[in-house]
Formats: C-alpha cells, sequence, structure tokens
C-alpha cells in the first residue's frame, strides 16, 4: 500500500503557479483568502500537518507549534522570521526555512523610492497636485532636499542594507553603517551614536530582535540631524512610533519613510497627519517576480525536507 501523501497548511492566497509541483506530492490545504486565520481556528487546522507555508505575520508561538503535532517543516515565506518561535521549532527537531536573496534587490530598490520620495517630497507633491491646492509653478513650492554629497546611514549590515548602500555612489553618497561586531564589513563602520549624529538619511536593515525592538525611541532620535530623515524596511517595532511622532511634531528631524509599522495594519495617528511622511503598505518585497519567487522558494524547501532532503534555506 503506498503512504499517504503529507500534508500542508498554507495560511495564504499564494500564485497558483508555485503550488503546482506541491500539489503533486502533498495535500495542500490552503486558506484561499488574504486575511488572517484566527489563533484557534490556525491551531486546529495545523493538526495532522507535516507542513506549514506561513507568511510573516502568521504568529508560530510555541502554542501553535504544539498544535501542529505532526510538523516537519515550517516554511516562512519572507526573509525576517520574529514571528516563529524558533527555539520551540528546534526543540521538537521542526526545520525552519525563509526565503533570503531573492528579495534583496527589490527591497533595495523600495528603500530607495522611500528616499527619494521622502527628500524630494513626493508623495506630498503629489496630494497637492490631485486635491487642487497646487496654484501653478512657483519659485520655491515644495522644495526637498539633494542626496549628493550627503551621508546614508544603515544600520545593520545584512544583505539588503548592504544592497541599499551599494546604490549610494550613484546618487553621490556616502555609506557608513552601524552593525552588530562581526558583520563582517570594512571600513565606514560607526558606533550607532556617531552614525545618527552625523547622517542625513538612516535607513533600518535589522532583524526584529529583543536587541532591536525599539532601537530608535525617544534618546535616538534626538541624536539625529534635525534635517535628517529616517527609514524603515525592516520590522515596525525597531522604532517606537510614538517617540517617532513627538519627534516630528518637535519637528527634531525632518521626515520619514515607512513601510513597516508597530502594529499592521494599524498606524500611529499622528503619523497619518504629518505631510513629511511617506506610508506605504509593507510593500518592500511586492514585485510580481520577487513574490513569485519567494513562494516558489518557500515550496521548494517544504518539498525537500518532505522528501527526506535537506532544505534549500534552513533557518534551523
Ligand atoms: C517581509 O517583511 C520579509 O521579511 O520578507
Amino acid at each position: 500500500m503506498t503512504p499517504p501523501l503529507p500534508s500542508v497548511l498554507i495560511t495564504r492566497r499564494m500564485p497558483s503557479t508555485s503550488l503546482t509541483e506541491l500539489r503533486k506530492v502533498c495535500l495542500v490545504d490552503l486558506h484561499p483568502g488574504t486575511d488572517d486565520l484566527p489563533p484557534d481556528v490556525f491551531r486546529a487546522r495545523l493538526a495532522g500537518k507535516q507542513g506549514l507555508i506561513c507568511m510573516f505575520n502568521d504568529r508560530v508561538d510555541s502554542a501553535a507549534i504544539d498544535a501542529g503535532d505532526a510538523l516537519r517543516v515550517i516554511a516562512t515565506v519572507a526573509v525576517g522570521f520574529d514571528n516563529i518561535d524558533i527555539e520551540a521549532a528546534k526543540s521538537r527537531g521542526i526545520v525552519v526555512t525563509n526565503t533570503p536573496d531573492i528579495l534583496t534587490g527589490a527591497t533595495a530598490e523600495f528603500t530607495w523610492a522611500l528616499i527619494l520620495s521622502v527628500t524630494r517630497r513626493i508623495s506630498e507633491a503629489d496630494r497637492a497636485v490631485r486635491s487642487g491646492s497646487w496654484s501653478g509653478w512657483t519659485f520655491d513650492f515644495m522644495c526637498g532636499r539633494e542626496l549628493r554629497g550627503k551621508q546614508l546611514g544603515i544600520i545593520g549590515a545584512g544583505r539588503i542594507g548592504r544592497a541599499v548602500a551599494a546604490v549610494a555612489p550613484a546618487f553621490g553618497m556616502h555609506a557608513v553603517f552601524a552593525a552588530r561586531s562581526g558583520e563582517g564589513i570594512e571600513g565606514n563602520v560607526l558606533s550607532l551614536d556617531e552614525l545618527l549624529l552625523t547622517s542625513d538619511v538612516v535607513s533600518l536593515h535589522v532583524p526584529l530582535t529583543s536587541n532591536t525592538r525599539h532601537l530608535i525611541n525617544r534618546r535616538t532620535l534626538v541624536r539625529m540631524k534635525r534635517s535628517a530623515c529616517l527609514i524603515n524596511t525592516s520590522r515596525g517595532p525597531v522604532i517606537d512610533e510614538a517617540a517617532l511622532a513627538w519627534a516630528l511634531e518637535e519637528r527634531l528631524i525632518a521626515g520619514a519613510g515607512l513601510d513597516v509599522y508597530e502594529d499592521e495594519p494599524r498606524v500611529h495617528p499622528t503619523l497619518l497627519t504629518r505631510e513629511e511622511v511617506c506610508l506605504t503598505p509593507h510593500i518592500g518585497s511586492a514585485t510580481r517576480e520577487t513574490r513569485t519567487e519567494m513562494a516558489t522558494l518557500a515550496v521548494r524547501n517544504v518539498i525537500e525536507v518532505l522528501g527526506g532532503r535537506p532544505p534549500v534555506t534552513p533557518i534551523c
């Protein structure tokens, strides 16, 4: 008798092409929506599943991992994995995988889109045109700040931080890093305080951990130049949003470009009112090419592990 196919829970709609191979070797329980599965439903549907394909916003805590009594692999369709209790998975011998590298280019491009949007006031200018408040060309209307000759401070020297830095010379910018020791970058490494004191654009590229939660807070925001802007395409809780709202209201910094938030999809009400802030809905990796590759890689990881082979991109 042939053994039954392993079954895999997928928590969101994914590109159908990425599922073709999976359906050949697994039974797929796909939540077809774009909404979160409520925690009790998530746990109930995990029971008996050998595989889980989840997103960065599914909370895979120890209760969920316990509910997945047959789990052998958890594949997140994201590079960040702060939503998964890695220790709980490890203690059960469950393989956890993510989708690094393939989203580096898209996220770095998007970081530059935010940098340009904030410094050249693009979303603000767009609102002015649409609302009819633009009454014609004047010499100083919507003047922004130029990047040429300025310093880009990158916090976190992983793949995405480095990819953002690589573009800096094309805009005539000089990139510096603040990073944990051992991240292997040469030159241009400053302490966090030095970076904040001297950079014109500060861009966050750290994973969310207990060390980076609220790394940007009242104490660190007051270090920044009044003319500087803050960009975040990493994880929302790296910034204390209430402190950022305060710093903007007090004009301690000049602007911010945010793609991620402390409590998505909610955004601090003050941030919603600030013209000097560009807000985007967690779309750093959202290109058709990258999202399809991410889904395909997550599926590949599941197929490999359930087939008894090593995963392509393991976390543990
Ligand atoms: C998205 O936020 C990711 O971590 O890939």
